[in-house]
């Protein structure tokens, strides 16, 4: 994980993407990152934001820290103009958030290796009726193999 985040981390300060951490006391309590992924829509390639990681310390999970996080970080996707956030997540955490399974909201999955409910997406303002199809995740996730679940005896 240390080493996807430390690559994600190049294309947030070389693309639009965000990284945000929590602090309590001096010490970093959370983390949260969105990168730039396409959407392979009908007409034309579009940007899109995916959330990924997010993370808070086990000492510290259930203070709404995790919830502040990803909603500062949702708020200045909206005020820049992102169509719609993409992330693999249990549904039930991120339906606060208003995210729904993607297959619902027009779009595809990036990997038959995501189950269909962790594939969630969230359309913010800015998104248009034509931007559907298939996520496609920014190259840094495949080379860190961190893109759906593994079967290691498969
Ligand atoms: C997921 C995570 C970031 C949430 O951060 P947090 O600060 O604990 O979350 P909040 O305090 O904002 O929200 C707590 C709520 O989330 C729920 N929640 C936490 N993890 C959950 C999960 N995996 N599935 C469903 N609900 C979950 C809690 O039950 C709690 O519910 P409640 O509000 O109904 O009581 C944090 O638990 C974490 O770091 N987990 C380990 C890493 C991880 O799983 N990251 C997400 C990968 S997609």
């Amino acid at each position: 994980m240390a080493e996807l985040v430390d690559g994600l981390r190049l294309s947030v300060t070389t693309d639009d993407g965000l990284s945000m951490v929590a602090e309590h006391e001096g010490k970093v309590v959370g983390h949260v990152m969105f990168t730039r992924s396409l959407l392979d829509a009908p007409p034309r390639l579009v940007d899109v934001q995916v959330l990924s990681p997010v993370a808070v310390l086990p000492e510290r999970q259930g203070r709404g820290i995790g919830s502040a996080l990803i909603q500062r970080g949702l708020k200045v996707m909206i005020e820049r103009s992102v169509p719609a956030v993409f992330l693999e997540g249990p549904p039930d955490y991120y339906a606060r958030f208003g995210f729904r399974a993607g297959a619902e909201q027009g779009f595809r999955k990036p990997s038959l290796r995501i189950p269909d409910a962790a594939f969630q997406a969230l359309r913010l303002p800015a998104h248009e009726p034509w931007m559907s199809g298939t996520l496609v995740y920014s190259e840094t996730f495949w080379r860190h193999d961190a893109v759906g679940l593994r079967e290691p005896d498969a």
